[in-house]
């Protein structure tokens, strides 16, 4: 049931401080992670094939930026789709993990069968431990987000996510990259998430402020850099999927190789940047996009705020974060958005046109 609330999406937004909090109460106890991945270490291990579709797709992109710079663990992705098809050698030593909240997506349900005796062993994240991608997997890491009923994936994002970060933590250790005293450190960090994501919580009422410019909208560009590049890509995604807005997601970088064509006066861009390492790069593309009229939307912390100047037409105040949980954070924003745009625009928020919650076909 709802609870209280005008649609599932919103209850599901809601929850993700509680849920995030049960996927840490699941793997991590005290300075030690104790995530059960039937026995790898993956010292063993010397590449990820990371395989999904739509938003589990990006949270697998995520943990790419994770597992690469955490353990130093070279990862391929691919959308199902794609992947079965392009007949990609395989090498030694390779773990192929599916992600998948239903656990039924037709794609990633082949990819995974596709892969089966190829790679060393297959591991699926998964939300329903009795789903045919949990059934056929060697090992299936549940995320805990409990049932998600809306079709636009919210909960769902954010466990994947915390489920990543504790598996690319492990992974650091494990491979010897993550003392255990750096591991500490991060476990920490990840414990701050349930309280930062309520405090992002916060952020509704100035969300929807927003979401009542952007539903005048024809297009919609997000942005972000590092590991904040697939939140653009799930800003964009959450946005077209319910409030029917064209929108895109870039890596901020990729700005001048295209997409800064559509920058109009009457275009939004949504920029996802943390304060982080990449922050004055980030400041930059920003200023190309306001040098050419462009209505900017900043969604960052009070200090990174300040240090991008005049000129930003609409800012989100977000909390700081330390940089590992920034993507999961920035999760709020991106879904805060899209929910009060579709609302402004009076779409089917729990039931878009056209979609599935599980597709099922190819
Ligand atoms: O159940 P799955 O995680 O395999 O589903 C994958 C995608 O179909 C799903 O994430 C889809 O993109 C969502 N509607 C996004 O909000």
């Amino acid at each position: 049931e709802k609870g209280g609330y005008k649609h599932y999406m919103a209850k599901e937004i809601a929850q993700q401080p509680t849920v995030v909090g049960e996927v840490l109460e699941a793997y991590v106890s005290g300075d030690q992670i104790t995530m059960d991945m039937g026995g790898i270490n993956f010292a063993d291990v010397d590449r990820l094939s990371i395989v999904a579709c739509g938003t589990a797709y990006y949270a697998g992109l995520v943990a790419k930026y994770w597992f690469e710079h955490y353990a130093r663990l070279p990862v391929d992705i691919d959308v199902a789709s794609e992947f079965r098809y392009r007949e990609a050698p395989f090498a030694p030593k390779t773990i192929g993990l599916f992600v998948s909240q239903s656990g039924e997506t037709a794609d990633t349900l082949a990819a995974l069968r596709y892969s089966a005796g190829k790679v060393d062993k297959i591991v699926a994240l998964i939300n329903v431990p009795e789903s045919s991608i949990a059934r056929e997997s060697d090992v299936a890491v549940e995320i805990h987000a409990g049932v998600e009923v809306s079709v636009a994936s919210t909960k769902a994002f954010t466990c994947q996510l915390t489920s990543f970060a504790v598996m690319a933590l492990k992974a650091g250790h494990d491979r010897g990259h993550l003392d255990d005293a750096g591991l500490a450190k991060h476990l920490s960090e990840l414990r701050q998430l349930p309280g930062l994501m309520s405090h992002a919580l916060t952020i509704d009422a100035a969300t929807k402020a927003i979401a009542s410019k952007l539903a005048e909208a024809r297009d919609v560009l997000f942005l972000g850099r590092g590991q904040m590049f697939p939140l653009a890509l799930e800003g964009a995604l959450k946005l077209k999927e319910i409030s029917y807005i064209h929108a895109e997601g870039y890596a901020s970088g990729e700005l001048k190789h295209g997409p800064i064509a559509l920058v109009d006066k009457v275009t939004p861009t949504v920029v996802m940047a943390p304060h982080d390492g990449l922050f004055d790069k980030t400041v930059s593309n920003m200023q190309e996009v306001m040098a050419r009229g462009g209505r900017v939307v900043l969604v960052s912390d009070a200090r990174a705020a300040e240090e991008a100047g005049d000129g930003v037409w609409q800012t989100l105040a977000m909390p700081e974060a330390p940089e590992l949980i920034q993507p999961i954070l920035y999760a709020i924003p991106a879904q805060l958005l899209a929910y009060h745009t579709a609302i402004a625009k009076g779409t089917d928020v729990d039931q878009p046109r056209n979609l599935a919650k599980s597709v099922t076909v190819e």
